[in-house]
């Protein structure tokens, strides 16, 4: 969840490392802190900083920006805060007693209060609440006792219980830079410049020196020099890392013309819908071709699994799924799952569904499948992580990185690989896949533009209800995920509480709320079940709610009978939730900008859960 940066080489280390956490403080952000060696004196020079990065920045000196001619090493880190408060005190990097080695760490020590009384009691004296420290003083422990910087590592990471992803320097060594994984806390990315080396917590973080990366996988360590990487398991085994180069432009990753990054990113969604369909699908022949999965066969059933808007999108591919290919899908939390004893077989598929990749839930629910025998399959955005290396099969959602922690583009490009894999699995049953469902995403992109265009009703719209403090969303089949969608965009970003609902289920409850001051938004598109909710609206509409249609274009009836109607284009109703979604995400932008919410960045969310 944090966000870690280490650097060697020609460059002034400090303003690498601040670019490189930049692109990373949607995983944290609430301290920062750098350490760098200073070639002179030897010793390190520590700077951190409560809140964002902006502040740690102003605390730099003008010798941070002047690369030194004979060694420019750094590291920094940017907290989201687990074991102790947000304070100075508590943000890394963290150093030892002596002050020679330092540490930045992601992730979580379980058993750091044993280890912490230990060497309390053998003399160490601590400076901070944070697991962290302890590992940086084991080490230390380690070297004291014998041991060269790498063995020490090895010899106190094999202590760690739970997951963490760490850095670490040592004065004594001050070329060499050790990094390592233990479990699914956070990715290590090494980035391999041209004479300079870097170490990351995800790829964004080294894109701006180099496209050459290796990823460490849980249990390695990986040595760091210039010229010099070294790859070892824990148990000290050489292992030869494939060095990927990564296609990804680093302005992409840069706001551009935008306010926002999920401004950015709700307007990319045409060109990441198209990039998620281009080349998978031969419209010509009618046939879908997944580079990433392996031909077997059919599931009995698939177990689809995520988190946040990552699990809302499991309840669409279910519909998709179930629709096209009649293979039964069970959806749940994957927080959830591993804690009912799920009765999983080996005929069965476990599919994470994760744009990070990493988030932790995720992983051991997919590793309860690997442990129950059935095939692993995963929808992933970022390219080789956790989820997507661990996986069988595999299908990415190519929506390039996504930095605001709202997922915007990820959502609708995860539901459009849900169709792909429909349609993929359809084509291997007897009944074979309907042309038709082929020919209908070739129009998804242009349908999505459409969305996308320029259209008031939603500054309008936030003008009226910025200070409503409740909303309500209802939705049918499958639209009713859609609406629990725009309820936690609506929560997320404008800390306005917001419920989402199956229209049906209003009679039984939520119809107690509404009143004058409840705005109800309805997605009432016609499809199998506009009927029901055209009755929906006019159930809110008689107890004086105030109802906004999500409604299809050229459907002049709705607007008779609701408040404020937001139009779609006509479109086949199992691909309708990528077009609705839209709506939901401009709404919940537009009312956050008019409350003055920091869009990107809510309070006390992660763009990325590591931990439990
Ligand atoms: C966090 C993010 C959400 C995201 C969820 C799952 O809560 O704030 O936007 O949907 O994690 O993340 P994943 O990377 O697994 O899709």
């Amino acid at each position: 969840m944090c966000g870690i940066v280490g650097y060697i080489g020609p460059q002034a280390a400090v303003p690498v490392v601040i670019s490189g956490l930049r692109k990373l403080e949607y995983r944290g952000y609430d301290s920062a802190g750098i350490a760098k060696i200073n070639p002179d004196s030897g010793k390190f020079e520590i700077q951190r900083a409560v809140g964002k990065l902006i502040n740690l920045e102003r605390k730099l000196s003008d010798a941070d920006h002047a690369p030194h001619e004979r060694l420019n090493v750094a590291m920094g880190h940017t907290r989201w805060a687990t074991h102790g408060s947000v304070t100075e005190r508590n943000a890394h990097p963290h150093v030892s007693m002596s002050g020679n080695i330092a540490i930045v760490q992601n992730g979580i020590v379980e058993n750091f209060l044993e280890l912490k009384h230990d060497l309390q009691a053998e003399g160490v004296v601590f400076t901070s609440e944070t697991d962290t420290e302890v590992i940086v003083q084991l080490v230390e422990k380690f070297i004291h006792a014998g041991s060269d910087f790498e063995k020490a590592v090895h010899m106190a990471l094999a202590q760690l219980r739970g997951s963490s992803a760490v850095v670490l320097l040592n004065l004594a060594e001050p070329g060499t830079m050790i990094a390592a994984r233990l479990g699914n806390a956070g990715g290590v990315v090494v980035g391999l410049g041209d004479g300079e080396v870097l170490v990351a917590s995800d790829v964004p973080g080294v894109l701006e020196c180099t496209r050459k990366v290796l990823f460490l996988d849980s249990h390695e360590v990986v040595i760091a020099k210039v010229g010099d990487v070294k790859v070892r398991r824990l148990n000290g085994e050489r292992v030869n890392k494939e060095v990927h180069t990564i296609a990804w432009d680093p302005v992409a990753a840069e706001k551009g013309e935008y306010r926002h990054f999920m401004q950015k990113e709700i307007f990319e969604q045409a060109r990441a819908i198209t990039d998620t369909i281009r080349g998978r699908v031969d419209f010509e022949q009618g046939k879908v071709l997944l580079e990433g999965m392996k031909a077997g066969p059919l599931p009995r059933k698939i177990f689809s699994i995520g988190m946040g808007t990552s699990s809302i999108s499991t309840m669409i591919g279910k519909f998709m799924i179930e629709n096209l290919a009649r293979v039964p899908v069970e959806v749940d939390y994957a927080s959830e799952f591993r804690y009912r004893d799920p009765l999983i077989t080996p005929d069965d598929v476990v599919m994470g569904i994760t744009q990070s990749g990493e988030t932790a839930d995720t992983l051991a629910a997919m590793q309860e499948g690997r442990d129950k025998k059935a095939r692993v399959w995963a929808i992933v955005n970022a390219i080789g992580s956790q989820a997507q290396r661990v996986s069988d099969g595999n299908i990415t959602m190519r929506s390039g990185p996504e930095i605001s922690v709202a997922s915007t583009k990820a959502f609708t490009t995860s539901v459009v690989d849900q169709y792909l894999l429909a349609c993929w699995l359809a084509q291997q049953t007897q009944h074979g896949l309907p042309h038709t469902a082929i020919s209908d995403l070739m129009h998804l992109p242009g349908l999505v533009s459409k969305m996308l265009e320029k259209n008031n009703i939603y500054d309008d719209l936030a003008n009226i209800f910025h200070l409503r403090e409740h909303f309500l969303y209802l939705g049918r089949g499958i639209n009713y995920p859609v609406a629990l969608e725009g309820a936690l965009k609506m929560k997320e970003i404008s800390y306005i509480h917001a419920e989402g609902y199956p229209a049906g289920e209003m009679k039984h409850g939520p119809i107690a709320l509404i009143d004058e001051n409840m705005p109800v938004v309805c997605i009432c598109i016609r499809d199998n079940v506009y009927e029901k909710m055209v009755s929906q609206v006019e159930q809110v509409r008689a107890r004086h709610g105030t109802v906004i249609a999500v409604a299809t274009e050229g459907d002049t009836d709705i607007a008779k009978k609701a408040d404020h109607v937001i139009y779609v284009p006509e479109c086949p109703p199992l691909l309708s939730p990528v077009l609705t979604a839209i709506p939901m995400q401009r709404l919940a932008y537009h009312m956050a900008l008019r409350r003055g919410c920091d869009v990107d960045q809510p309070r006390n969310l992660a763009k990325s859960v590591t931990v439990e």
